[in-house]
């Protein structure tokens, strides 16, 4: 227990000042004059891809975790899997992942390993509106999970539904 919180605090602190000092070292690379400028982009994006990297991973997760929540209120409200007391929670997970959408795509995240349209960044007006729909919807879906009222339950876990294929067929590649 009193072990616990020093050895936390030590690890961050340890990566921190050895993220720092990497850093600190490409820097003093990339301003060598003997350096070529394609190395010096090599160390840049050394010090930049790992960031980026991890917030793809990130984004990407979250929308695999709101394609699962989908697919179980799917199989309870249109299979029939015997599960409707679970309906809250999916409802809830759903809002709360999809409150931020925009937050999940800085600029800059654009990586070969995402399936994010460049449109994003480009119409980020019109994706941000996408965004807020799906918002939206999610929240009144989860509300109509405790509502407790089957067919509203239906039509606004469809209603959600068609919010995330109006925003891929437009931003996902
Ligand atoms: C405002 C736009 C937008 C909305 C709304 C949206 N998505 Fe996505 N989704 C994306 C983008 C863009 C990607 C690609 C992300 C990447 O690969 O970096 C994506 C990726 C995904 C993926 C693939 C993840 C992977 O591992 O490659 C799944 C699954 C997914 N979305 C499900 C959903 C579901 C289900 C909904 C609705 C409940 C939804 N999304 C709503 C934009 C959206």
């Amino acid at each position: 227990m009193f072990r616990k919180i020093p050895m936390a605090a030590l690890t961050g602190a340890l990566a921190l000042s050895v993220a720092a000092a990497g850093l600190a070292a490409a820097d003093s690379l990339a301003s060598t004059p003997a350096m070529t400028p394609g190395a010096t982009h090599i160390l840049e994006r050394m010090a930049a891809d790992p960031e980026v990297e991890a917030i793809v991973d990130h984004r990407k997760g979250v929308m695999r975790a709101v394609g699962g929540h989908m697919a179980s209120v799917a199989a309870i409200l249109l299979d029939g899997a015997p599960y409707d007391a679970m309906l809250p929670v999916h409802g809830a997970a759903l809002q709360g992942l999809l409150a931020d959408i925009p937050g999940l795509f800085p600029e800059g995240t654009e990586h070969e390993d995402s399936g994010a349209d460049p449109a994003v960044w480009s119409d980020w007006d019109t994706f941000t509106s996408r965004s807020q729909t799906s918002t939206d919807r999610a929240a009144a879906f989860r509300e109509a999970t405790e509502g407790g009222n089957r067919q509203a339950m239906v039509q606004a876990f469809s209603a959600l539904g068609q919010s995330c294929g109006a925003c891929h067929e437009d931003f996902r590649n």
